[in-house]
């Protein structure tokens, strides 16, 4: 089908309307090299089926993935080993405190991490990803990645070198799974797995088809292949709903609906399943979306970005509930 210029234009007059909403967030200070990016910029980039890209505001910009890469290495993890292996490792509970707390850990003293978004289960799952270096974990990851977007990625090195250096509490979180008997390699070469899979780059366009993938059942339906079962694919989607948008997930559900996972960069990736009975036509055969909006509220989702997807979804009658 024909990409439709009503969408277009809705699109860009939604980002215009909700650049207003950037004063509610600041830019991730406590990674030095994601403070520096520029905190007024919102852009969002929208997918359907047929492959027509509705992208509108600051959607030129790369970013890096940040917690985005736990639902992709959830993924990736779960298309080698199987679901069962990694759901033996960490568990799909949402935590109610931050994303890289302690708290959890040191109260539940869980049998395995509660959830694979919150950081100590993340940095789990890194850890297992195949290889026996760090290296190699990432290169599997990263083939895994390009093999969904269709094109080469690359790392942040800025990035990269900034969340190595302040990365105090996620060393002290590798630590805990350490002695708890976690983690199979060592502290430092799990860090520097997380922290690489953290510093990939990608666009709001990557980020819209790979959501679109996922709402897909790991389908794509524009090249008509298939890259995960849908046995995973509904386990990510129901981790993004509980889990994806952190301490903000309830109210995210309730007044967006749509499974997504954020970054501190200010990245959102969203999946739209189809929806047959929605009340407008637009995105009816679901859709991918990509958001970039690097000024981030407390829980660490970009605050300009939910307030415009909330919009997007109540005008486009796009909530799964
Ligand atoms: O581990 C960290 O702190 C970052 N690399 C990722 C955190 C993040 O994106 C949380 N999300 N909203």
């Amino acid at each position: 089908m024909q990409s439709n210029p009503r969408i277009q234009q809705q699109l860009a007059a939604w980002v215009e309307e909700n650049k207003g909403h950037v004063i509610l967030g600041t830019t991730a200070q406590y990674i030095p090299e994601l403070g520096k990016a520029d905190p007024s910029k919102l852009g969002i980039c929208m997918l359907d089926e047929d492959g027509n890209y509705y992208c509108a505001g600051d959607t030129d910009e790369k970013f890096t993935l940040q917690s985005i890469s736990k639902a992709l290495t959830f993924i990736a993890l779960s298309c080698h080993y199987g679901l069962e292996f990694v759901l033996e490792r960490v568990d799909v509970e949402p935590t109610g405190e931050a994303f890289n707390s302690i708290i959890p850990f040191e109260i539940h003293r869980p049998n395995k991490p509660f959830n694979p978004f919150i950081n100590a289960g993340a940095i789990t799952v890194s850890s297992l990803l195949p290889g026996r270096t760090s290296q190699k974990k990432y290169e599997y990851l990263l083939s895994f990645l390009e093999k969904l977007v269709g094109h080469p990625l690359e790392m942040d090195h800025d990035v990269y070198d900034s969340e190595w250096k302040s990365s105090h509490r996620n060393r002290a979180l590798a630590y805990y799974l350490k002695e708890a008997g976690f983690l199979e390699i060592e502290v430092e070469e799990a860090l520097d797995i997380y922290i690489r899979q953290c510093s990939i780059q990608v666009s709001t366009q990557d980020l819209a088809l790979i959501g679109l993938i996922i709402a897909y059942d790991g389908y794509n339906p524009i090249t008509e292949e298939k890259f995960f079962s849908e046995e995973i694919a509904q386990v990510a989607k129901v981790l993004m709903v509980t889990c994806g948008m952190y301490n903000s997930s309830g109210n995210f559900a309730a007044h967006v609906g749509i499974p997504a996972k954020s970054g501190v960069s200010g990245g959102i990736m969203a999946a739209v399943p189809p929806k047959l009975h929605s009340q407008t036509y637009e995105f009816r055969a679901g859709a991918g979306i990509g958001v970039y909006g690097p000024a981030i509220d407390v829980q660490g989702n970009s605050a300009a970005g939910t307030m415009m997807l909330r919009q997007i979804s109540k005008e486009w009658d796009l909530s799964i509930f």
